[in-house]
């Protein structure tokens, strides 16, 4: 689904001089690199606060930590997520409430929002999916009114921009009260390892962030808080600054290829390309199909004889998952949801795709579409 093998031969050079700087240096935790990192991507995603860590998944759970969630509070969510997002949730015995998705962006539905929220409501956890913007106006619209945190999983939208009513615009991840991401290899900003990072433009929430990530420490030794140890280490750090310098140049990439495979299924009945919603830019971490009366698994099947791969983001949504069967997950009825995890297709997607191998893989999936 993706070529890390050859973006890293473009920018080898430089990647193996700073991977080196670090081994030298052996400070492999913390330090400067991981500090200037911090301080550039903060600056990029227009952020006053950028507080890296192990990984998304921990970014997720230490801004539920930070704002301070307890057993028994509710946050609404998407279910059509990687399951990430709401296990973090379940892991502090939070209550994730499930609701439905756009059915155009997949992404959380702000009318949704509002009918699933209760007096134990504390925070809404919009997904930027697939690396399409959730609608952050009227989600922070509706957070206000309500007294509600907002943590942003912008795992899959790094570098998006959304666009507000009145033109002006923000950083998906830049725009709630946290902003959480992944630096997982596949990303659009991926590390060679794991990584993740948690953004705020507020001072005390950022105290409290980087304190958590770090067992709870305000000064050495000592811990005024339960935290967790969570770092994102020296080598990575290294890796990311340099990455980030293209991340722009990336999702442009992607973005190119997204518009070839749509001027390749244009116009065919069965299969509906991506929306792009004109409130954000989509970044294109993945390229998912919509599909109507094709055999998906066959497809999938058809296309690795190829040699193509293809996946299912995700097969079975969260209010499914066994896990959530103590949370009454089977109870919900998610119909947008539901029909989405039995009709979704993504295709490879990635900054060194070139023109023929996406003629080729728009070829057979038209061939087995079409037949
Ligand atoms: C939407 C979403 N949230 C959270 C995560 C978790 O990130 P990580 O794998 O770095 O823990 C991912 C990535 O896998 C993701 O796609």
């Amino acid at each position: 689904m993706v070529d890390t093998k050859t973006q890293y031969h473009k920018i080898k050079t430089a990647v193996d001089a700073a991977v080196i700087e670090v081994l030298e240096s052996s400070v492999f935790i913390g330090g400067k690199v991981v500090a200037t990192f911090a301080e550039n991507l903060a600056k990029y995603h227009q952020s006053k606060y950028c507080i890296p860590c192990a990984n998304g998944t921990d970014a997720l759970q230490i801004a539920m930590m930070a704002l301070g969630l307890q057993p028994g509070d509710e946050v609404i969510t998407p279910s059509f997520t990687y399951i990430a997002t709401v296990e973090v949730a379940a892991l502090l015995h939070i209550k994730p409430v499930f609701i439905e998705v756009d059915a155009k962006t997949f992404c959380i539905d702000p009318a949704a929002i509002e009918k699933a929220i209760t007096p134990k409501t504390k925070a809404i956890i919009p997904v930027h999916l697939y690396g399409q913007a959730a609608n952050m106006e009227a989600i922070m619209q509706i957070a206000e009114a309500h007294h509600l945190f907002v943590i942003e999983d912008n795992a899959q939208g790094i570098g998006n921009d959304f666009i507000f009513s009145d033109g002006s615009t923000k950083k998906t991840g830049s725009i709630g009260h946290i902003g959480c991401t992944s630096f997982y290899p596949s990303k659009n900003l991926g590390a060679y390892g794991d990584g993740g990072a948690m953004f705020t433009n507020d001072d005390d929430l950022a105290i409290k962030l980087r304190m958590i990530a770090s067992h709870g420490q305000s000064k050495q030794y000592y811990h005024d808080v339960v935290g967790c140890n969570s770092r994102l280490d020296a080598v990575q750090a290294a890796i990311l600054d340099i990455k980030l310098k293209h991340l722009d140049a990336y999702i442009a990439a992607r973005v190119k290829a997204a518009n070839i495979y749509d001027n390749g299924f244009a116009n065919n009945k069965k299969i509906t390309t991506p929306f792009r919603d004109t409130n954000n830019k989509h970044v294109f971490h993945q390229y998912t199909l919509l599909l109507e009366g094709v055999n998906r698994n066959e497809l999938k099947q058809f296309l690795a004889d190829k040699g193509i791969p293809a996946m299912i983001y995700y097969p079975i949504a969260a209010h499914q998952q066994k896990m959530f069967d103590a949370f009454g997950g089977n109870s919900y009825q998610l119909p947008i949801t539901d029909w989405l995890t039995e009709r979704v297709i993504s295709l490879p997607i990635h900054t060194e795709l070139d023109e023929e191998q996406q003629q080729f893989i728009i070829a057979n999936v038209l061939e087995f579409v079409n037949q």
